[in-house]
C-alpha cells in the first residue's frame, strides 16, 4: 500500500509509470528456489549472440540486427535506424573494433569466441560511450594501447562535463522505493561505506524515497525511464550521473544478499553488493573502466563477489571529491594480484558480468 503511494506520487512528479517490483533475495544458499531455467542459462538474454562465432564483414547472418541493437545500447553505434539489417557491414565492423579495444581483446573486427564470451556477459546497463565520447581503453591515446603498461595506467572515466556533487552538497541520503529487509539495506550500507571510506562523502539512510538525494528502486521491464530491464542476467542495474541519483536494479535477477554467491548452486544469481559498489560509482560520477580490476569495469560474471574498490576507482573518484581524511591510502597499494586471491580464484572469464553505462537521452541524464 505504502508503496503504491510512493509510485503515485514518483508518477506525479516525473510522469513517468514506474512499476515498483519486488525483487527476488536469497538471503543464504539453502533457501533457493528451483531453477528457472536450464542449468546453461540459456535464456539469458544475448546467449543467441554466440551462434555468430567466426562472423566478419560481408556476411549477412539472420538476427545480426540485434547485435546491432546491443551495440547501439551500450554506446558503440550511434544514430540508429529505426531498425538495423543483418548485414556485417562496415558501421558494425567499426563498433566490434572499438568494444574489443574497450575490454582489452585482439582488435580483429570478427566475432571471434573471445569477444562473443565478453559480449554475453551480465553487465551493468549503462553505455561505455556515452553520447559518442569515446570512453575506457578507445578514449586514450594510440600509444597507450601498445604499451601494456595497464595496471600502471589510468582507466576511469567521467560522464561528459565531468558532473559531480557539488561541495554543498557532500552529505547524501538515500532511500528505497520498496519495503526492504534490514538485510538488504545492510548490503546497501556496506556499499556506500566502499566510496565514504575514500572519500569527504557520507551515506546516510532515510525513510523519505522523495526526499532523499539518492532514489534506489528494483523494477523489472520498462519502468518509465527509456531504459528497461530485460529480465533474468542481462543488464543488472543502471544508475544516472550527478546529480540525478537514481539507482535502479533489475528486480528479475536472482540477488543474492548473504552468502557466498560462489557456491550458489543457481547460474543466474548475482551478489548484490557487488552491483550496488558498482552503481554507487556511476551515481558520483564514474564512467566504465577497461581495468579489469576495477569496481568500474562494465560485466561482472554470475556467481561472483567483488565488492573492493581497485586502485583505478579509488584514483578516479579522488580525482573528483579528494580523499577522505582517514584514508591512509591501503586500498590504492592493494596490489592486482593480492585483490585477485581475495576473489577466490573465481575468474571464469565467461562469467565476468559487466556493466554498462546509458545515456538517456530524453532526460539528459546518463544511467548506468
Ligand atoms: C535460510 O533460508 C531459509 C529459507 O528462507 C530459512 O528457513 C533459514 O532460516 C535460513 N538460514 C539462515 C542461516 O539464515
Ligand atoms: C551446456 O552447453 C554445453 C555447450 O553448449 C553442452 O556441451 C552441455 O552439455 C550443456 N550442459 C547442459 C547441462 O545442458
Ligand atoms: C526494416 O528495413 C528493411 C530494409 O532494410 C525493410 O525492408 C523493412 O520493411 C524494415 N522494417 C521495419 C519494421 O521498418
Ligand atoms: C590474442 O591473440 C593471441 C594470438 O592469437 C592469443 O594467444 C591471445 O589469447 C588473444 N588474446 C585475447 C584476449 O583474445
Ligand atoms: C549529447 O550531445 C548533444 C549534441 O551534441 C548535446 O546537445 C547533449 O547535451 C549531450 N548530452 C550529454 C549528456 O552530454
Ligand atoms: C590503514 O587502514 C587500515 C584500515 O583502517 C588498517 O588496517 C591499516 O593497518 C592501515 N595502514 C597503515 C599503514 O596505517
Amino acid at each position: 500500500m505504502k508503496r503504491q503511494i510512493l509510485v503515485v506520487v514518483t508518477t506525479i512528479l516525473f510522469s513517468l509509470s514506474f512499476d515498483s517490483v519486488s525483487a527476488r533475495f536469497f538471503p543464504n544458499i539453502t533457501g533457493l528456489p528451483p531453477l528457472p531455467f536450464s542449468k546453461n542459462g540459456t535464456l539469458a538474454p544475448w546467449d543467441a549472440f554466440t551462434k555468430f562465432a567466426g562472423c566478419r564483414s560481408g556476411e549477412k547472418r539472420d538476427g545480426l540486427a540485434k547485435l546491432k541493437q546491443y551495440f547501439n545500447e551500450f554506446g558503440y553505434i550511434q544514430n540508429a535506424p529505426s531498425n538495423f539489417s543483418d548485414d556485417f557491414d562496415d558501421e558494425l565492423e567499426k563498433a566490434l573494433r572499438v568494444y574489443q579495444q574497450n575490454f582489452n581483446l585482439n582488435v580483429t573486427g570478427e566475432l571471434d569466441d573471445q569477444t562473443l564470451q565478453k559480449i554475453v556477459l551480465p553487465r551493468c546497463g549503462n553505455a561505455d560511450i556515452v553520447n559518442g565520447t569515446t570512453s575506457m581503453n578507445s578514449g586514450k591515446s594510440a600509444s597507450f594501447h601498445t604499451t601494456k603498461h595497464f595496471h600502471t595506467t589510468e582507466h576511469f572515466t567521467f560522464f561528459p562535463g565531468t558532473p559531480r556533487w557539488p561541495d554543498h552538497r557532500q552529505d547524501l541520503t538515500y532511500g528505497f522505493a520498496d519495503q526492504l529487509t534490514d538485510e538488504v539495506k545492510a548490503v546497501f550500507a556496506r556499499a556506500f561505506e566502499k566510496w565514504s571510506a575514500v572519500t569527504p562523502l557520507t551515506f546516510t539512510p532515510t525513510d523519505s524515497y522523495i526526499l532523499a538525494d539518492i532514489k534506489i528502486g528494483f523494477f523489472t521491464g520498462d519502468h518509465g525511464d527509456g531504459e528497461p530491464f530485460d529480465g533474468v542476467l542481462g543488464t543488472l542495474a543502471h544508475a544516472f550521473s550527478p546529480t540525478n541519483g537514481r539507482l535502479h536494479l533489475d528486480g528479475a535477477e536472482d540477488w543474492v544478499v548473504a552468502g557466498d554467491v560462489r557456491t550458489s548452486p543457481l547460474p543466474s544469481a548475482v551478489d548484490l553488493e557487488s552491483v550496488a559498489v558498482h552503481e554507487i560509482g556511476h551515481l558520483l560520477g564514474l564512467g566504465h573502466s577497461s581495468d579489469e580490476n576495477a569496481i568500474m569495469y562494465p560485466t561482472i560474471s554470475s556467481r561472483t563477489r567483488k565488492v573492493e574498490l581497485g586502485s583505478d576507482d579509488v584514483e578516479g573518484i579522488q580525482y573528483l571529491y579528494g580523499s577522505n581524511p582517514n584514508y591512509n591510502g591501503s586500498t590504492s597499494t592493494t596490489s592486482t594480484h593480492e585483490r585477485e586471491t581475495s576473489d577466490g580464484g573465481v575468474r571464469d572469464s565467461i562469467s565476468r558480468w559487466s556493466l554498462g553505462v546509458i545515456l538517456t537521452v530524453g532526460f539528459g541524464f546518463v544511467l548506468l
